[in-house]
């Protein structure tokens, strides 16, 4: 068994030590090997799809396939890195946010290895695992920047002034981006999670319904915040008072509002900061009209554009990892007594 002592001189996250992350917040049952900051050695990932018959997460489904899943995911990531529990450095996993019965499987799990196997733990805020994640795209990637976090819970604009240190700018104040999507999905007949479907479907529409775009005017106009139920009411009114609308055009001109009103604030929160460098993640940041859209104002405005691969941009435990080792080198090890916490914010 090893020793717990891993905190020498070196910054951990510059060392060869192999940390193992776990994710499961919401509906990804996730575990990952990571060396130093940003070289993923696996990264295994289990989507349910047991909830899409609901048209949502259920939290107790959810719950139930994580502690089926945590176990075997875990020696999935083990066996793809080619290595051992005994190789095994640190342990880190997200404690918040996220659904309670979720966070409650992959922690404890994440507490006992680390104990069993005598590494140090490390607990994450899933938050701080997506603005990782643009480190595992771009190792190069050095603070300031910001940081925009696009998933189907959370929707956030963050300045990052180093790594661990944070600024909100600005927040969805009702639904998350992630969020409008799969609603709207719904209401034009898609499955959950139906944001990739909307996006397919909008490539054979086109943006001919003029939605309003959230919070541009009036006393909203300056703020970095986001709104996003209105706009999906306003594709619920219009598909009631146009029962023959064409699906197609809807989805595209949903989508259209909804990356103007992403890309807008975002230009927005540049000029405010006078950061020139960007990153998008989550789920929606797969989002190619979005992905289109920023790349031509990255290079119409001359700031740099930071976009993880798929597999980094939605849930996943490599980033988590590679938070755990960053955290552990600036902070030491988590106590085994921290909570899981249905809501944390970063900053
Ligand atoms: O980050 P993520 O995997 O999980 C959460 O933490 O929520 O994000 C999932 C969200 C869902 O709302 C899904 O519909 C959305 O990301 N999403 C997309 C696309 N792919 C996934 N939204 C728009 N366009 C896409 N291509
Ligand atoms: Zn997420």
């Amino acid at each position: 068994m090893r020793t717990g002592k891993v905190l020498g001189d070196r910054p951990l996250s510059d060392s060869g030590l192999l940390c193992l992350g776990i994710e499961t917040s919401c509906d990804e049952t996730a575990a990952a090997v990571v060396r130093g900051s940003a070289s993923v050695r696996s990264s295994i990932v289990s989507s349910q799809y047991v909830h899409s018959k609901y048209g949502g997460v259920v939290p107790e489904l959810a719950a139930r396939a994580h502690a089926r899943l945590v176990v075997p995911i875990s020696l999935a990531a083990l066996e793809a890195a080619g290595c051992e529990w005994t190789d095994i450095g640190c342990v880190a996993a997200t404690h918040a946010p996220g659904l309670m019965g979720a966070l409650l499987v992959g922690l404890p799990f994440a507490k006992t290895l680390a104990l069993s196997l005598g590494v140090p733990f490390a607990g994450v805020n899933h938050l701080e695992g997506h603005i990782f994640a643009l480190r595992l795209a771009s190792p190069d990637l050095t603070p300031p920047f910001l940081a925009t976090i696009l998933s189907g819970g959370h929707t956030e604009l963050i300045q990052v002034r180093d790594w661990c240190s944070y600024e909100q700018l600005g927040a969805t104040m009702d639904d998350a981006c992630g969020e409008a999507f799969d609603k709207v999905a719904k209401l034009i007949g898609l499955g959950y999670p139906g944001g990739a479907a909307l996006e397919e479907l909008a490539r054979s529409g086109r943006p001919t319904i003029r939605f309003p775009v959230p919070l541009q005017d009036g006393e909203h106009r300056d703020s970095l915040d986001f709104s996003f139920s209105g706009l999906k009411t306003a594709v619920l009114y219009h598909l009631r008072d146009n029962p023959d609308a064409s699906r197609a055009d809807v989805a595209c001109s949903f989508q259209e509002t909804a990356v103007s009103a992403v890309s807008g604030r975002i230009l927005q929160a540049l000029e405010r900061t006078g950061l020139d460098t960007v990153g998008i993640s989550g789920g929606v940041a797969a989002n190619s009209l979005l992905r289109e859209r920023l790349s031509a104002l990255a290079r119409e405005r001359n700031f740099r554009l930071v976009v993880p691969p798929l597999e980094y941009c939605t849930d996943n435990a490599a980033m988590i990892a590679a938070v755990g080792i960053e955290r552990l080198a600036r902070f030491g090890p988590s106590p085994l007594s921290l909570a899981a916490r249905a809501r944390l914010p970063l900053a």
